[in-house]
């Protein structure tokens, strides 16, 4: 183990969380404490709510981290936030906490992107450098395919025109009645439904470009949910799911593989929320395999939001000897990748 270990900081939407890591990223705890509960009866996040509890949690969990590790303050080298994409209220609570233990502490702060911390957690626990590698990102807010050269070398190949992957899947939970989020529900019920019970669209299947659309795909679903009356069975619902679920795999699955063929990428990685979902591991898996690519899958835990990939994305910088940033910096709703 490289001496000193890192604390870092995640509060970029509604997921209270804290990890600590080596300088080599390995993780040695990793603490979430989930507001879903909170947000569920609004059906999405609210980011009043959101913020004013990451203000009550976040300390708590700082110090639950360090106790439950038996890590002294002294011990540490380095301090991270993620300071965007996301709301801003409350990035604000993580970024300006962090700053202010950096500060305390007098030690270096990396501000380190959301998004980066998705793209590179299905290689926490892997040693050496991020490979080169095309990473597919699905989350709540985001769709992306990256071009990944190296640590901090990305190049963003395709977004999303519209919804999110997650944010599909979330507006379909809706307009199905299911609690939110939608997205570990549908996946639950379409594990019993038959995927080829509706003809969804695969918006921009062949497009010839990375470019996603998931808008017209939830319009086609909340269509063919309304004609089918107020109540419908279970196993209709189950249908429903799977033909919806199967869709959106088949779309992110066959623009990963163009994107890595027309990249000349042999490795390909799985991160974000939404890849949690069975069936999309299971076809990229495969898929990936039969074309003779190398599949990095984010550990679930590691999948949707986290402290822990914060604190690796930190680590890699750290390794590449890339220089921590400045603390009179400030967070960034927008901030994009690459
Ligand atoms: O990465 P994440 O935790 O937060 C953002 O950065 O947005 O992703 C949350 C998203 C939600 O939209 C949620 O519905 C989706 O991930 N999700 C899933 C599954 N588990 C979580 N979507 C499909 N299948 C799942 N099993
Ligand atoms: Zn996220």
């Amino acid at each position: 183990m490289t001496d000193g270990l890192i604390l870092a900081i995640e509060t970029s939407c509604d997921e209270t969380a804290v990890a600590l890591a080596d300088l080599d990223g390995r993780i040695l705890g990793s603490y979430v404490s989930s507001q879903v509960a909170l947000h569920a009866p609004y059906g999405g996040v609210v980011p009043e709510l959101a913020s004013r509890n990451h203000n009550v949690d976040l300390r708590p969990l700082v110090a639950h981290a360090l106790d439950d590790q038996g890590v002294a303050r002294d011990q540490l080298a380095l301090i991270a936030a993620t300071s965007g994409p996301g709301l801003a209220s409350s990035l604000l609570i993580g970024d300006t906490t962090a700053k202010a233990i950096a500060v305390g502490l007098s030690l270096p702060f990396y501000s380190i992107n959301h998004m980066e911390g998705h793209l590179l957690s299905p290689f926490i626990g892997g040693e050496g450098e991020i490979p080169e590698h095309l990473g597919l990102i699905v989350s709540g807010g985001h769709t992306l395919l990256v071009d990944v050269a190296g640590t901090a070398d990305y190049e963003v190949i395709g977004s999303t025109k519209d919804d999110a992957a997650g944010e599909a899947f979330d507006k379909v939970g809706k307009i199905l009645g299911l609690p939110y989020p939608g997205g570990p529900e549908i996946s639950r019920l379409a594990s019993g439904g038959r995927r080829d019970a509706f003809d969804f669209p695969r918006s921009m299947i062949h497009s010839g470009d990375f470019e996603f659309s998931f808008s017209g795909l939830k319009t086609a679903v909340l269509y063919t949910r309304k004609k089918m009356g107020a109540e419908i069975e279970e196993s209709v619902l189950r249908d429903l799911c799977a033909s919806f679920e199967e869709a959106v795999v088949d779309v992110l699955v066959a623009k990963t593989l163009a994107a890595s063929r027309g990249r000349g990428k042999k490795i390909l990685a799985l991160s974000g929320g939404v890849s949690c979902n069975d069936r999309l591991r299971e076809r990229l898996l495969e898929e990936a395999s039969a074309a003779g690519c190398q599949c990095q899958v984010s550990d679930r835990k590691f999948s949707t939001d986290n402290a822990a990939m914060i604190a690796f994305a930190a680590a890699k910088r750290h390794q590449a000897g890339i220089a921590p940033d400045s603390l009179h910096a400030d967070i960034d709703p927008n901030w994009k990748l690459g």
